[in-house]
């Protein structure tokens, strides 16, 4: 089997987001209970995470935990914050040794203080590692995340004629993080489910039927195969940019 090709012609995306769905439909085909399914998500996670570094990809924003999620019941909430907790006292030094750097974006104030206290703790542990920035949208909801934006440049007194696309971009819990180039979803659904939906405005979407636990390295690859054909006009012609390659910087 040749390893090598698709290895050269591979385009990295600078920043993957991933809405990591079907975790549920993967227990109940086998069976199983829902948490079950979220248990194994949680062990593809860590793989991925892996996967990631090592393909070189800077930016991995995951969606875990929606601001809509509340809504399902007690047990699955309950048992998915436990899932947060465990991870972040298993994971964290090994993810720190890597280089990750963790963020948080969505709301931790709903957050048990125990839970939030160890996110907050983890974030700032690991806030000069340069290798990953790996964002945990966690209690995330992208209308949310606007309402705050705009609560905090009315605090600010920021003048209306002075809110430009960038001060929005800058207000969001995402400031600093480039906006995503590729969006992955597993598990079939055709939408955006309250995600990022500011940042996604030029992103490259990827949909697979894998459910989130079985998508791996390979499934990864296959989606950098897709993107790296991908023509990526931003309302331009691709004409434009081969015109200004040379000094614009702006990906092709
Ligand atoms: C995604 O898997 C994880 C979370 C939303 C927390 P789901 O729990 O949504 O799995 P399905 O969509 O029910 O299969
Ligand atoms: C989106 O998945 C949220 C996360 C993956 C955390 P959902 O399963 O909650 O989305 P819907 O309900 O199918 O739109
Ligand atoms: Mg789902």
């Amino acid at each position: 089997m040749s390893e090598e090709a698709p290895h050269l012609e591979l385009k990295i995306p600078n920043h993957i987001a991933v809405i990591m769905d079907g975790n549920g439909r993967w227990a109940a085909a086998r069976g199983m209970p829902r948490m079950v399914g979220h248990r194994a998500g949680t062990e593809n996670l860590r793989r991925i995470i892996t996967a990631c570094v090592e393909f070189g990809v800077k930016y991995l924003t995951i969606y875990a935990f929606s601001t809509e999620n509340w809504g399902r019941p007690q047990e699955e909430v309950d048992g998915l914050m436990n899932i947060l907790a465990q991870v972040i006292e298993q994971e964290l030094a090994e993810l720190h040794q890597e280089g990750v750097q963790l963020r948080h974006i969505g709301r931790l104030e709903r957050l048990e203080p125990s839970l939030r206290q160890k996110v907050e703790a983890a974030v700032e542990m690991t806030r000069d590692n340069q290798r990953l920035v790996l964002s945990v949208a966690w209690n995330y909801g992208g209308r949310d995340e606007i309402v705050c934006a705009i609560r905090d440049m009315i605090r600010a007194g920021v003048p209306a004629e002075a809110v430009t696309e960038e001060t929005v971009s800058q207000h969001l819990f995402t400031a600093g993080i480039p906006d995503p180039d590729l969006i992955i979803r597993t598990s079939g659904e055709m939408r955006i489910s309250n995600f990022l939906i500011w940042q996604a405005a030029y992103s490259e979407w990827y949909v697979t039927p894998t459910l989130w636990p079985d998508f791996d390295k390979e499934a990864l690859r296959s989606a950098l195969e897709d993107y790296s054909k991908r023509d990526r006009r931003f309302g331009r012609l691709s004409k434009c940019f081969e015109d200004n390659a040379a000094h614009a910087g702006k990906p092709a």
